[in-house]
């Protein structure tokens, strides 16, 4: 249990809320104060970073360190880990919430796969920083404290993520400035709220997507999978003649390993060089399942009737995601 002091001004609550440690810079430490660029990121235990962090009156807080990573390491055995942690308290009575404290480097994908993965009816806070612990006015605590406020506003649910007071949905946050300490944006979607002082205001609905079949039933699909997919995120680009691609191929083709799926960012309203779309043909013809997104930063792929490879609105990276879902037999 930590020290953590009660709102004044803030909710009152009788639950629970557990917070998951998943590292980042949040948790990041550096050898010399104020070093906001050598610092290592998933040294401090979550339990350390809870420390002082405000929450309402009466909450009970439990913490887990699921991993203590960069979240640039992370890997589907994480998310499996996470996801089961996830869902196992969501499903106690007692709990209210789950926070995350969690890399900004992938967040965004973490988000969207847990968003996808158990479409919680609870709230699933992401809370993450872009200065370390050691830095001379870190950004966590402050990130941590409006997570907490998120997950105790009445109504919400789904997975979120909460930077520089802002909300966002798993669905359409991404990372969009290496330093800024207000990191992230929601494209043409915009944020979903905004949070201040422990008082949230919402404009829009809190989060509904995510598979058509119930958390436990992903839950043991994913646990059961002999082995995820590999899908690969190619990008096209000027002169492109696809050779990545068929370097993959000619490696599957070796028996190095399995090529599932391909996630092509594509220009513009995902058009593909027509040397990389020749491979891509031929990606398809031996089996291999290909999706279109744009490296745009904003606005939705939009195709004409018979238009291949079929297209998304998501970005390239959750689009990665989304594909290895339906490989794995996980899509609505
Ligand atoms: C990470 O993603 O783990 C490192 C970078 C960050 O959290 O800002």
């Amino acid at each position: 249990m930590f020290d953590s002091k009660n709102v004044a001004d803030g909710p009152i609550s009788s639950g629970c809320t557990v917070v998951l440690g998943m590292g980042g810079t949040i948790a990041g430490r550096a050898t010399q104060v104020g070093d906001r660029v050598g610092y290592v990121a998933g040294q401090v235990p979550v339990n350390d970073l809870l420390l002082g962090i405000p929450t309402a009156q009466g909450l009970r807080v439990e913490s887990e360190q699921v991993a203590q990573i960069d979240s640039k390491d992370m890997g589907h055995r994480h998310w499996l880990a996470l996801a089961e942690r996830v869902a196992h308290h969501l499903a106690r009575q007692d709990v209210d919430a789950v926070v995350i404290t969690h890399g900004t480097d992938t967040a965004e994908e973490t988000a969207f796969f847990l968003q996808s993965v158990l479409r919680p009816s609870k709230p699933v806070v992401i809370a993450c920083a872009m200065r370390p612990v050691t830095a001379l006015v870190p950004d966590g605590p402050q990130n941590l404290s409006d997570a907490f406020s998120v997950a105790q506003h009445p109504g919400a649910h789904g997975v979120v993520l909460v930077c520089a007071g802002w909300i966002h949905a798993a669905h359409d946050v991404a990372k969009v400035h290496t330093t800024d300490l207000n990191a992230f944006d929601s494209g043409d979607a915009g944020a979903l709220g905004r949070v201040m002082q422990h008082r949230v205001s919402c404009f829009r609905s809190w989060p509904q997507e995510g598979l058509a079949i119930d958390a436990q039933a992903a839950m043991a699909q994913l646990r059961s999978a002999e082995r995820w997919p590999r899908v690969e995120v190619v990008v096209s680009h000027t002169d492109n003649d696809g050779a990545l691609v068929k370097a993959l191929l000619a490696q599957q083709a070796l028996g190095a390993y399995a090529l599932d799926g391909l996630v092509v960012a594509g220009t513009g309203n995902g058009t593909i060089h027509e040397g990389l779309q020749a491979a891509l043909l031929e990606a398809q013809a031996q089996g291999v399942k290909v999706l279109v997104s744009s490296r745009c930063a904003r606005g939705h792929v939009r195709q004409a009737p018979g238009d291949w490879p079929e297209g998304t609105d998501l970005s390239p990276v959750k689009a990665r995601v989304a594909l290895t879902l339906a490989l794995l037999g996980l899509s609505d």
